[in-house]
């Protein structure tokens, strides 16, 4: 459920046999690769050292075809008494009181490449709490839980494609990617399409986190106008009075204005 978490090893066992890099030596490979990029290129680099565990992962091997029609026979589907509405809020439903931290709905739509809306589609969500920190057991970083948010909310999307959370602002978190790294406030995003196959996962950001030009997983995308893409809009007209605020982010699922996936492995 995490995304390289604070105090954890790299893929589980795998540590550096050297002593971590510094911001400023990630900031600088970061740089050089930035560079050479060529425009436009949306999607993140699945091999991008800076990212250390990315170069650990990354195939090395040609894709394995699936069978199509196998991957069909297993699609998920989901009926309206599958997702309690509910299940959208995260500030409430563990019977322990309020979570702390800023109340916010992020709201938007899922698009297909032509912008038609994609109906009755599984939208999951998984974050840290206000402090950073998420209900794991491998995030022991010291910073507190909070008994009242569990972090986790899914809804489906409505005919219109829109789907709706209300939930706390989650706190940036220190991980070990090297010395001194913290990555920027996100909520991760999970999308079930209409197969197995199709799903897909990417992580929504805050607009003016300091911490952008740091964090090497956003920076895996080298495309300027598609991290971008990734930053939800804070949106007055989608806060509520002495309720909460609001922010507008939109999924687009292929073509040019494409959602940038998430390389992180670990998600669940
Ligand atoms: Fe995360």
């Amino acid at each position: 459920m995490l995304d390289r978490p604070a105090w954890r090893t790299y893929g589980g066992s795998v540590t550096p046999a050297t002593a971590p890099s510094s911001q400023r030596d990630v900031s600088a490979e970061i740089a050089a690769l930035h560079e050479q990029a060529r425009a436009g290129d949306a999607q993140p680099r699945l091999h991008f050292p800076p990212y250390r565990s990315s170069v650990l992962r990354a195939p090395t091997k040609d894709l394995v075809q699936v069978d199509q029609e196998g991957a069909e026979l297993v699609a998920p589907v989901f009926g309206h008494g599958d997702v309690d509405p509910l299940e959208a809020d995260l500030t409430i439903g563990t019977g322990t009181g309020t979570p702390i931290g800023e109340r916010l709905t992020i709201r938007g739509r899922v698009l297909d490449g032509d912008g038609r809306p994609v109906r009755r589609q599984l939208v999951e969500v998984w974050q840290a709490n206000a402090a950073g920190r998420y209900v794991h057991q491998r995030d022991q970083h010291p910073a507190p839980l909070d008994p009242s948010f569990s972090g986790t909310g899914r809804c489906l999307t409505d005919d219109d494609g829109w789907y709706a959370f209300t939930t706390i602002k989650p706190g940036p978190y220190p991980w070990r990617n090297h010395h001194n790294a913290w990555r920027p406030a996100h909520i991760h995003f999970s999308l079930f399409g209409t197969e197995f196959t199709q799903r897909l996962v990417t992580q929504v950001y805050f607009p003016g986190d300091p911490l952008f030009p740091y964090d090497p997983i956003l920076q895996s995308i080298t495309d300027e106008r598609a991290r971008a893409l990734l930053v939800a809009t804070y949106d007055h007209d989608l806060s509520e009075h002495e309720r909460q605020t609001g922010y507008r982010w939109d999924v687009v699922l292929s073509g040019p204005h494409a959602t940038a996936l998430n390389t992180d492995d670990d998600r669940g």
